[in-house]
């Protein structure tokens, strides 16, 4: 094995995941490399939240320069990308490589984990990171991340990997119900993205008419698809836990509405997919979703 940390996908989150790990104190204990199209030494410009910007010199390989052992891959490509993308790396480098997958919704956790040769951990985070240009990142605000493996699994190789990030300034944690948290980001998600994205309005916007009863109805089949799913609530319910997030996400345009207005394909199926299924799975009429999917971008 050798000392090299792969990130797989230059979007928001790989570019601010590359920026954190190569700093350059960190990268004497390891080595980072963002897999990209193609190779090139363009640092990373980085505007914390605080508003400084850093320059972060990463290497941006191609994926048949990857070394054949890395450490681990965190692949941070978009949902709808991540199994190609995977497919790709997956020629140069061994199949019993440590994977972290960091992709929204509930899609792509249970079959690559079940596919893949090596120990697979599934990461739910609230960073909020946007891309900036060719080569940059705001990291928006600081948030928090768990990791962890489906089955409750290599709690060690967790342990380590939420260590190492925690030491970059990304606050994280091992968990052993990651299942659980994949599903209440999946819940705040399909709450909110679709909608803001169709109406093309701000988080925040949410809590006013029209929208709010929209919200609401939703969170009620939201709940019924949990219960019968035997997923059990957050803290103080779905309802709060949603409008929380927006209350704390309110200026912000959510992942989805992005992608819209960059002309990208969104991760409605990633987000809404799993909640349909689990509706019809367990015969429960949910219309607000089913409209939804009709109408997403
Ligand atoms: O997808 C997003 O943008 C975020 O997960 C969230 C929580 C909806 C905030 O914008």
């Amino acid at each position: 094995m050798t000392d090299t940390t792969l990130i797989l996908g230059p979007g928001a989150l790989g570019r601010l995941l590359a920026a954190y790990l190569g700093q350059p104190y960190l990268e004497q204990q390891n080595r980072i490399a963002l897999v990209d199209r193609k190779a090139s030494s363009r640092p990373i410009n980085l505007v914390t939240p605080e508003g400084e910007t850093l320059s972060r010199l990463v290497p941006r390989i191609a994926a048949d320069q990857a070394p054949r052992q890395p450490m681990v891959v965190h692949l941070t490509t978009k949902a709808y990308a991540a199994e190609q993308a995977l497919a790709v790396l997956a020629e140069h480098i061994d199949p019993a490589t440590p994977l972290v997958l960091w992709q929204n919704g509930f899609r792509v956790q249970e079959p690559l984990t079940q596919r893949w040769q090596g120990p697979v951990l599934c990461a739910t985070t609230t960073e909020g990171a946007y891309t900036q240009g060719a080569d940059g990142v705001v990291h928006a605000g600081h948030g928090h991340t768990f990791i962890g493996h489906l089955g409750g699994g290599y709690s060690d190789l967790a342990k380590r990997v939420a260590g190492t990030l925690g030491t970059s300034g990304l606050a994280a944690a091992p968990c052993g119900d990651i299942r659980h948290r994949l599903w209440h980001k999946l819940a705040v998600n399909a709450a909110i993205n679709p909608l803001v994205a169709r109406y093309r309005i701000r988080n925040g916007q949410l809590r006013d008419r029209p929208f709010r009863p929209m919200v609401a109805a939703l969170i009620d089949e939201i709940d019924s698809i949990m219960r019968a799913e035997s997923i059990p609530p957050p803290e103080h319910g779905w309802e709060a836990m949603i409008w929380k997030v927006v209350d704390t996400t309110s200026n912000n345009r959510a992942s989805m509405l992005q992608d819209v207005l960059a002309g990208r394909p969104t991760e409605r199926d990633a987000i809404l997919g799993p909640l349909r299924e689990a509706a019809e799975r367990h015969g429960i009429a949910a219309p607000r979703l089913d409209a939804l999917w009709d109408n997403s971008p």
